[in-house]
């Protein structure tokens, strides 16, 4: 329907999140102004790095506080916003209901704002990855905007932990629904891959999987996961950017959806070895990588890792219509392991004659 303006207020949800703590620093940055939407306005641990932004000083960075759960929850806030980027977890992927009710909140304060033109809403390679038969990647290999899970295996259950891919899409069909009924705004959905970067405040390293496994290989402890998937990446700061330039774009339309990742597939092994690599000076004591999976899994590891390696990771769509540019791997990892220690003081296995700087 319409880009943000320039300098336009933005509501952020999920803002003391991994994800949406960066799209409100970044639009800060931009000149924008930003309502932080998080679930408990006074819980210090996770808002009061929001507040130590130099912007929270003058009031162009408010705090408010908002459970999706309740109805209404965003009508005040909304309210004379010009973008909203929905950033933030529900509370149960597993509950289709549950998930329709919570989009159904945010779209209606969306349509009360009567200010509000265009919302992203934050999705996953889930979305569009997520198969219950993996042998559906070998039929459709290409991993780009148009592909979505085989959604007629009649397997593809929550019950076969398929709820959180369900859910997103979703989501993603019901804003757009609604925006094309309401006609006066537009939603635009952006599919993040495995997020990794540095973390903003020390709370955000026990959320988001991959800042989580990053501590658990600093702390000499690693083990294999996604069933030999490789990593999926992209730099937080790229993500949050992808999903400001889609909040601006004048090229996008409702409805569409874009894949936010760099296209490197950094295999587990490596990445545990390239902490030593990246930060020589660190002294990381890099551990074996352990396999922790059933029998039945191991016995398939070189099936597996063949189904992913003829995968083709594709971000050309985001990148031609954003002209956003990703960054290496290497610089997410190195920048994540340096917040790791420096903001969450963990305290990373070193080899004899090192230690961290006191
Ligand atoms: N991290 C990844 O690699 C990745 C990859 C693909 C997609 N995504 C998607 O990106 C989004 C953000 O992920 P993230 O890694 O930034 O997660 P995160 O660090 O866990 O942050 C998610 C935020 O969601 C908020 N939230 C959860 N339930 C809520 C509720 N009922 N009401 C209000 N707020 C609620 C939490 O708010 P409080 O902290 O205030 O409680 C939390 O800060 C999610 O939609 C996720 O599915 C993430």
């Amino acid at each position: 329907m319409a880009p943000i303006p320039k300098g336009g207020t933005v509501a952020v949800t999920g803002s003391a999140g991994f994800i949406g703590s960066w799209v409100v620093r970044l639009l800060l940055d931009k000149g924008y102004r930003v309502r932080a939407c998080v679930r408990d306005e006074s819980d210090g641990k996770k808002t009061d790095f929001l507040r130590e932004m130099p912007a929270y000083s003058t009031g162009r960075l408010t705090l408010h506080s908002a459970n999706l759960d309740d109805e209404g929850c965003f009508d005040d806030i909304f309210q004379g916003c010009h973008g909203v980027a929905h950033v933030s977890h529900v509370s149960d992927y597993n509950d289709q209901e549950y998930v329709e009710k919570v989009c159904r909140h945010i779209i209606a304060s969306v349509n009360k704002s009567e200010s509000v033109t265009r919302v992203v809403v934050t999705s996953s390679i889930a979305a569009v990855i997520s198969e219950v038969d993996i042998k559906e990647l070998l039929r459709r290999p290409v991993l780009y905007e148009d592909r979505y899970p085989d959604e007629s295996n009649p397997k593809r259950t929550p019950e076969r932990g398929q709820g959180y891919s369900m859910g997103k899409v979703i989501a993603q069909r019901a804003f757009s629904d609604a925006a094309a009924e309401a006609g006066t705004w537009d939603a635009i959905t952006c599919c993040p891959a495995d997020n990794v970067g540095p973390i903003q405040s020390a709370h955000q390293k026990n959320f988001g999987p991959w800042q989580h496994n990053i501590e658990m290989m600093l702390l000499g402890e690693y083990f294999q996961n996604g069933a030999y998937r490789p990593w999926m990446t992209v730099d937080v700061r790229d993500d949050a950017e992808c999903h400001i330039r889609l909040l601006e774009s004048v090229k996008v339309q409702n409805g569409e959806r874009y894949i936010a990742w760099s296209c490197d597939t950094p295999k587990v092994e490596e990445i545990c070895a390239s902490i030593d690599r990246l930060l020589p000076e660190l002294g990381h004591d890099t551990p074996e990588v352990t396999d922790n999976f059933p029998e039945r899994v191991q016995a398939r590891e070189d099936e597996l890792r063949a189904i992913w390696d003829q995968c083709e990771l594709r971000n050309d769509r985001i990148r031609d219509t954003t002209g956003v540019e990703f960054r290496p791997f290497d610089d997410s990892l190195r920048d994540c392991v340096e917040s790791l220690i420096s903001v969450a003081g963990v305290k990373p296995q070193l080899r004899d004659g090192f230690k961290l700087p006191s």
